[in-house]
């Protein structure tokens, strides 16, 4: 995968130093790019009580769908630490509903991408929306 990601780099660390994550102290940002090539990004955003936090990933696919938009082309994660921040399990499935087996998922640290994985790899037969299609 050597297509470029800058704008969704730029992005995600735009959204990133925008987090608002006082308990965790761990400031996430994601970017998507729909379809049309437009460019979605989140923040994770904490709560005082904590299971009500929600994570970037959530914010930015929020962000497509109010937008009127439904397909992801990629998305990019950026996390600081020395492990891969990788979206978490909910997220997985929350991207998979609108992404395809082969859409790429890149995780990124601050210097750039650090890896990139495709949607089948990071969670391999999943349920979706095909599953609920009626005959
Ligand atoms: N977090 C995200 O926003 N996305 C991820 O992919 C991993 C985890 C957030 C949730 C929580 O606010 C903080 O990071 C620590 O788990």
């Amino acid at each position: 995968m050597s297509k470029n990601v800058d704008d969704l780099f730029d992005a995600a660390r735009a959204a990133q130093a925008r987090a608002y994550a006082p308990y965790s102290r761990f400031n996430v940002g994601a970017a998507l790019r729909g379809a049309s090539g437009t460019v979605y990004s989140g923040c994770n955003v904490e709560n005082a009580a904590y299971p009500q936090g929600a994570c970037a990933e959530t914010g930015a696919i929020g962000a497509m769908v109010n937008a009127g938009e439904r397909r992801i082309a990629e998305i990019l994660v950026v996390g600081d630490g020395e492990g891969l921040c990788t979206p978490c399990g909910g997220c997985r499935q929350r991207i998979r509903e609108f992404a395809a087996p082969d859409t790429p998922i890149h995780v990124a640290g601050s210097t750039g991408v650090r890896a990139t994985f495709t949607l089948e790899e990071l969670l391999p037969s999943s349920f979706g929306p095909e599953n609920l299609t009626r005959r």
